[in-house]
């Protein structure tokens, strides 16, 4: 939509509403922003500014208002019109079968469709739209009455202040769920920690204590989100669709953000199947879920079942095994990475988080003990959520025991015995040991023959141990020294795997510019930086020789990852290996063949194929000169689906992205 050119400031003012709650429905419930942040800002300037000369204008449904309003003393209560119920919980196969007889039976049919959804771990809240208009919001509280949040509500931008389309209820109360993205809750208690202020134990526990907040102006500094699921009071009742699933599509058109991650099932089978993949992408999730919801898709049907105390008959929550748990810190270690940070390690009493036997946890670094306090002996709250590194989220202080003892960072390497430096400025204790410090050279090593980088098949963590135990290596030129006789003396290596091992050792003698760039192993220079600095400098010797005014002309380059760079080449160990690297290497500089069928544009890829694995579609289509991108927006041109894809093909179709299969992307390639 481009800007018409009103006649009065009446009109403008008007547009610049439209406008902005455009701008903000595809920010935020779209995961698709139109416009560069500034331009956003302007036209919401420009709305102030009017709002300055007419705040006789200003109404509570103006976007200005979202910023939050004064503080209030206390929450009105709201009585809801149609209670808010609970979900029955099921944890077993046997509860869920039991469930789908129960509703076959008062039913009478062979088969019910189950509209399947995630349970969100947020908090429930009521929307009461009028005539369009967001009237009220309330929580959940007993069910009957719960508390008015409305100011609160109005400060989350996912939330329509206005609903949109042509079909729009009388009354329609819409349910669904406040939550936080994983992603912004790390980015507030980040903010939080360097400000000294206290930190949430977990997203749910944030949504729920921002959204309590009585001054909304604190509320719209917190990153609050939302999905509908559900419907409370509506006039007219004829306006109902048929089905749950229909409902939430009619939600999407109203301007509501509804997950995409919803199918409808028609059987145990598929019920199954759909818990089974969405507990599988429990961890990779954006937000944290604890379940998934089945609700039998007919309203009609839904009536018929009825309710019993509390929750229906008509709907069931099924749960994933919890996240956090609680156990007991046996000792506080500390681990070397791959650069020589340092972390601390909070060793457990084994303890099951969502299904997995958790005994270590990492206190990410030395500040982050102390903030939390955690000390041997101390009972903790474990978490594995996210990433799949368990973190201790938080002390139970009350069970705390006598003579419970503090952690010491130690001052010397516990690998290599070298001093543990830590920089003033940085968060992080290093080991100073570099090379020479084993838990660096193994992890090097490993990270040296990785599939990305030079791709040496069969040399795993197991044997990189016994090298560097054995001393056999110690630096990735060793490597290329190593006889038939020395592998295959190793454990568990017969002389098939240690003939195997030499050639695929041989066979990356032969890599591009950029594998043996992102091989070294340099801090901040990742696979696409290894990319842009080989297709920069063409040659080793010329990167080796960059300065840092140079290094900072190259794309993407930042003065952290120009500064690591020069470190790094300023060593002169690392030199020398590197030069005895290339002694016996042939590095091409990768041409690009540019494809103009595919050349600027974005993929996705998603699912499993039948010929290519997803690395190698995703390096055909970059050497073609496409961009391969994680995540479906409307500026993706293709979507690239196999076997098995999800809600990335979901994501596409709702958008209405092309979809192709591999053969013909393979055919865009040609
Ligand atoms: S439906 C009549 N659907 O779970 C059923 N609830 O135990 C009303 N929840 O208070 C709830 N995701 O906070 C429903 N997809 C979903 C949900 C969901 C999360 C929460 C909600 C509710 C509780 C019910």
């Amino acid at each position: 939509m481009s800007s018409p050119s009103p006649t009065t400031l009446a009109d403008r003012y008007a547009f610049l509403q439209a406008e902005l709650a455009r701008l903000e429905h595809a920010y935020y419930v779209l995961d698709n922003p139109l416009l560069p942040d500034i331009e956003y800002d302007r036209l919401y300037r420009e709305l102030l500014d009017i709002e300055g000369t007419h705040p006789e204008w200003i109404t509570s449904e103006s976007l200005s208002q979202r910023v939050g309003g004064t503080a209030l003393k206390e929450f009105d209560s709201v009585t809801h019109e149609v209670p808010m119920l609970s979900l029955n919980n099921a944890f077993e196969e046997a509860e869920l079968v039991a469930f789908d007889r129960r509703c076959r039976e008062g039913l009478h049919a062979d088969h019910v469709a189950y509209a399947g959804e995630l349970k969100f771990d947020g908090l429930a809240i009521s929307l009461r739209y009028e005539n369009g208009s967001l009237v009220t919001a309330a929580t959940r509280g007993d069910g009957a009455s719960g508390e008015d949040v409305t100011a609160n509500i109005k400060t989350i931008r996912a939330i329509p202040l206005k609903l949109t389309g042509k079909n729009i209820p009388q009354v329609l109360e819409v349910r669904g769920e406040v939550f936080m993205y994983l992603k912004d809750f790390q980015k507030m208690n980040q903010q939080a920690a360097t400000l000294g202020e206290k930190e949430f134990a977990n997203p749910r526990n944030a949504a729920a204590g921002s959204l309590r907040q009585l001054d909304s102006k604190i509320t719209a500094k917190r990153p609050l989100s939302f999905f509908a699921y559900g419907l409370g009071a509506l006039e007219p009742q004829s306006w109902l669709p048929k089905t749950h699933e229909e409902l939430l599509n009619t939600y999407v058109e109203l301007g509501l953000p509804v997950c995409s991650e919803r199918r409808v099932l028609h059987s145990v089978k598929e019920i199954l199947a759909f818990y089974n993949e969405i507990g599988a992408k429990r961890d990779s999730l954006p937000y944290d879920i604890d379940g998934v919801v089945y609700k039998v898709n007919s309203f009609a049907e839904q009536a018929k079942l009825g309710f019993v105390s509390r929750a229906p008959r008509f709907a069931l929550a099924h749960k994933y095994p919890a996240q956090e748990a609680l156990t007991t810190v046996l000792g506080i270690d500390v681990q070397v990475g791959r650069t020589g940070a340092i972390t601390p390690v909070a060793r457990l009493a084994p303890v099951e988080v969502g299904g997995v036997t958790v005994t270590n946890a990492t206190l990410h670094n030395e500040d982050e003990v102390k903030r939390k306090d955690v000390r041997i002996g101390d009972t903790v709250s474990v978490r594995r959520a996210g990433d799949v590194i368990p973190e201790v989220v938080s002390v139970i202080k009350d069970r705390r025991p006598q003579g419970a003892t503090e952690f010491v960072m130690p001052i010397r390497c516990p690998v290599c015995d070298s001093h543990i430096e830590r920089l003033a400025d940085e968060a992080v204790a290093r080991c100073s040991g570099g090379l020479f410090c084993g838990a660096q050279r193994k992890q090097a090593l490993i990270h040296f023959a990785h599939r990305r980088a030079l791709d040496i098949e069969g040399l795993g963590e197991k044997i990189v141990d016994q090298l560097v135990d054995q001393n056999l290596v110690r630096t990735p030129a060793d490597l290329y020294r190593l006889g038939f006789a020395a592998l295959a003396n190793l454990e568990r290596m017969g002389d098939k795997s240690a003939d195997n091992l030499i050639q695929a050792i041989n066979a990356s003698r032969n890599t591009t510019l950029a594998r043996f760039i992102f091989a070294l192993g340099i801090r901040h220079v990742g696979e696409t930086t290894a990319k842009d600095l080989a297709n920069h400098y063409q040659s080793m010797h010329a990167l080796m020789d960059a300065n840092l005014d140079e290094l900072l002309t190259v794309k993407d380059v930042g003065p952290v990852v120009a500064d690591s760079i020069t470190s790094f080449m300023e060593e002169a160990h690392n030199r020398e290996v590197i030069e005895q690297l290339l002694a016996g290497m042939q590095l091409a500089v990768e041409e690009k063949s540019i494809s103009a069928a595919v050349a600027g544009k974005t993929f996705v890829l998603t699912g499993s194929f039948p010929t290519l694995t997803r690395d190698e579609a995703k390096d055909l289509l970059e050497k073609a000169g496409a961009k391969v991108a994680g995540s479906v927006s409307k500026k993706t041109d293709y979507v690239v689906a196999g076997a098995d894809a999800g809600s990335k093909l979901t994501k596409a179709e709702e958008l209405g992205v092309p979809v192709i299969d591999e053969a013909a992307m393979l055919d865009l390639l040609k």
